[in-house]
């Protein structure tokens, strides 16, 4: 009887370490192939960033936090550094534009001399949207020279039109090889918007695993009692069969 009850806090430890590595290798395969920059130093507000239409209505919406990561020449130390800044949305000034095939969305931070802009681009025979360009450019007084970057060519947040894309967990955009985009609790839809609201939410896939965990975990832990029951009743028949022969 003792064996037994001594086995099952080893089993719920390798439950444990299943359920660690299992969280391990998720979150290795989502990280997109990137030269990892520090740790963000905080995580930054959500804000909304709204455009709307000559009409007054809003053809682009977006809540999100954002963290700007770029490698630069720092002033003061001489060298090469990645300088991570938090956009701080009631700081930030959104404008932009919508058409049928491409949003613009343009988020100014004047005081500290950002120019950060989205376009996204919508493929008409399939109805999906994707963010397609990121560009940045800032000048921050203890960066040497005035920053600038852009891509034309990404191929990120995939949504349908009609729908909104979304992504709880923390999410990062490599841009160039000297600037990424870190995205918190994002939710955005930059086409096919009705009544100022967002439509049904897309998650994204490093949401949709971190759901699978839980129930992976729960799964093995309902087997693992099973087990114990099982052999803990197994075991008592054979015990009670034991006492009877002597
Ligand atoms: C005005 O709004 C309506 C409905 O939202 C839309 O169909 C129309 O294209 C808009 N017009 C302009 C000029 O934006
Ligand atoms: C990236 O940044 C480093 C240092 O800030 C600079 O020397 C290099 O030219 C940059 N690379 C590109 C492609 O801009
Ligand atoms: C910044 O970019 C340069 C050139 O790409 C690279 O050599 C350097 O290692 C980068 N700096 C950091 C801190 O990653
Ligand atoms: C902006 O937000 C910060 C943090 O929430 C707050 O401390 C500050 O007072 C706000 N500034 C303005 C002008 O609203
Ligand atoms: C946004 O821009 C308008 C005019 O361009 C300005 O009056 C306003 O203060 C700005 N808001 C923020 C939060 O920068
Ligand atoms: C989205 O809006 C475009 C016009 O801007 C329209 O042609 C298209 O049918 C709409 N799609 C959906 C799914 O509402
Ligand atoms: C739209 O998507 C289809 C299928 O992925 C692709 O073949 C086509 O080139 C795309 N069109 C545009 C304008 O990107
Ligand atoms: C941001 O854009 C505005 C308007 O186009 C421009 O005047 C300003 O110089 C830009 N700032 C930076 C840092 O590029
Ligand atoms: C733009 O992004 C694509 C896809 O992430 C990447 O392959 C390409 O090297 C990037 N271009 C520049 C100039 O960084
Ligand atoms: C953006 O739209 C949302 C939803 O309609 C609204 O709650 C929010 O106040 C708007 N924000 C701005 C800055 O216009």
């Amino acid at each position: 009887m003792t064996h037994r009850i001594r086995k099952q806090p080893l089993s719920l430890c390798f439950v444990a370490i299943l359920a660690v590595t299992l969280r391990q290798s998720c979150a290795a395969t989502d990280a997109p192939p990137t030269a990892a920059p520090p740790t963000p130093t905080g995580q930054p507000e959500r804000g909304y960033y709204n455009i709307t239409n000559g009409n007054g209505t809003t053809c682009l919406m977006a809540y999100m936090g954002l963290q700007i990561n770029v490698n630069v020449s720092s002033g003061t130390l001489n060298k090469a550094v990645w300088k991570v800044q938090n956009l701080q949305p009631n700081r930030t000034n959104s404008s932009g534009s919508c058409d049928s095939e491409s949003s613009t969305l343009r988020l100014t931070d004047e005081q500290n001399k950002i120019n950060l802009t989205f376009v996204f681009s919508m493929n008409a025979t399939t109805n999906k949207y994707r963010l397609s360009e990121v560009s940045l450019s800032a000048s921050w007084p203890d960066v040497k020279n005035p920053f600038s970057a852009s891509n034309r060519s990404l191929d990120y947040l995939h949504g349908t039109a009609g729908r909104s894309y979304m992504c709880r967990e923390q999410q990062n955009l490599p841009v160039t090889v000297n600037f990424s985009l870190n995205t918190f609790q994002l939710q955005v839809q930059p086409f096919n918007l009705t009544g100022d609201q967002f439509g049904t939410a897309e998650e994204c896939q490093l949401d949709e695993d971190n759901m699978l965990i839980p129930i992976i975990v729960g799964a093995a832990l309902a087997g693992l009692v099973l087990v114990v029951l099982v052999a803990y009743l197994i075991g008592r028949k054979r015990s009670h069969a034991g006492y009877q022969t002597i």
